[in-house]
């Protein structure tokens, strides 16, 4: 019989891709979908609009338990990926609160609903490199020590205690993977990877003339978000649940983010860049790069796609976009 399982947050980047590989392993998928007062049906669900004949949504918030609850009861679930989440740290910052409430008390929200209709359902919660912020070793393993470093950061290690707690409580099958950025040409045009491919792609086609930066020497360790979803569930098929560092071990600047994307079109990013201020954080994660020998391991999970690969994707894919007026 198919397994079922449910995504929280399938609207997303990780959510599309997740879905697509659940249902390309025989899956029965579910995912919860919020409501919202304006809605643009392409554009809230463009991420998943090939998926929709092949998907079940439910309409639910992480800010409302009863909604969680219903949607947790009316399905019989073999595995729950927990990916909803405010996951823009830079908005963190202006409302911490709302960030709190969404990815605290909506973690805490699924692993009760859980505990209480499906204690057998086996579950996943998408931690964050974020939560080794103010980084105590490089690279960072499942030991590092957590030092936050946004209202975000600080969410997300609250979700990776509770989730332990659960697990350590009540015996359930709960995992944490600790990701690091993962990137896709389905990546919110927000973050800066996205933010610069689209923006040197509609540069090109001349519909932008500049594109305005923070922190060029923030380096990440940057994968792809297609190449990260298997490792979530290679999680949930271990015999025992534990955590997992999920990166590739190789890390870059955001100048050189600009580099490949620019180059790829054949610009120069240092005649289009500027720096502005207001996208300095008031706290930055200077240095994050994973060491995932433990996922490599276990689950037998490996990165195979580099950094210029994605980052070219990427600026394939907005440059078709900008070609079209799309972005
Ligand atoms: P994303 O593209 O921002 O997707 C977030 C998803 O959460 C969307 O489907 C969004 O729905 C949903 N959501 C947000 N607030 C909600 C609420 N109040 N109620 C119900 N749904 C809500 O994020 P992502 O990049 O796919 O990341 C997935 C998860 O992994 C997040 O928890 C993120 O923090 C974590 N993570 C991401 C990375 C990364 O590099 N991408 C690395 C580590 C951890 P709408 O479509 O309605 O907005
Ligand atoms: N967004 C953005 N915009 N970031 C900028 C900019 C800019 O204009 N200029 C420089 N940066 C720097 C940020 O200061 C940060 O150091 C880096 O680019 C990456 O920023 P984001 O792409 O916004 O991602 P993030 O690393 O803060 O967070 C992402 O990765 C986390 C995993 O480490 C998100 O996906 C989180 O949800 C995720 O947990």
């Amino acid at each position: 019989m198919a397994r079922t399982a449910l995504i929280t947050g399938i609207t997303g980047q990780d959510g599309s891709y997740l879905a697509e590989h659940l249902l390309g392993l025989g899956y029965e998928v579910h995912g919860i979908v919020r409501r919202v007062a304006l809605e643009s049906q392409r554009q809230r669900l463009g991420r998943i609009a090939h998926l929709l004949d092949r998907v079940v949504l439910h309409p639910g918030m992480l800010e409302s338990y009863p909604s969680i609850y219903s949607v947790v009861g009316r399905v019989d679930l073999d595995e729950c990926y927990h990916l909803a989440a405010q996951s823009f740290v830079a908005e963190s910052f202006d409302d911490g609160f709302s960030t709190m409430q969404t990815n605290v008390m909506g973690t805490h929200f699924v692993l009760a609903a859980l505990k209480e209709l499906r204690p057998r359902c086996r579950f996943y919660f998408a931690g964050s490199s974020e939560m080794f912020g103010k980084v105590r070793e490089v690279p960072q393993t499942e030991d590092t020590v957590f030092h936050p470093r946004s209202p975000y950061a600080v969410s997300k290690v609250t979700g990776f205690h509770l989730t332990r707690n659960f697990r350590e409580s009540y015996g359930m099958f709960c995992a944490s993977g600790i990701l690091f950025n993962h990137e896709s040409p389905r990546r919110g045009l927000e973050f800066v990877t996205r933010k610069i491919t689209s923006s040197a792609a509609r540069i090109k086609v001349g519909r932008q003339q500049r594109l305005a930066l923070g922190n060029l020497d923030a380096r990440r360790d940057w994968g792809h978000a297609r190449e990260y979803v298997a490792a979530m569930h290679a999680m949930l098929q271990q015999d025992d649940p534990d955590d997992y560092v999920v990166a590739t071990g190789r890390t870059n600047s955001v100048r050189d983010v600009c580099e490949c994307a620019f180059s790829v079109l054949g610009l120069d990013y240092r005649d289009y860049v500027d720096l502005d201020p207001k996208y300095y954080r008031p706290a930055e994660v200077e240095l994050l790069i994973g060491d995932a020998a433990k996922a490599r391991e276990q689950l037998d999970w490996e990165p195979r796609i580099g950094f210029e690969a994605l980052i070219e994707e990427m600026v394939r894919s907005d440059l078709e976009l900008a070609s079209r007026g799309e972005i």
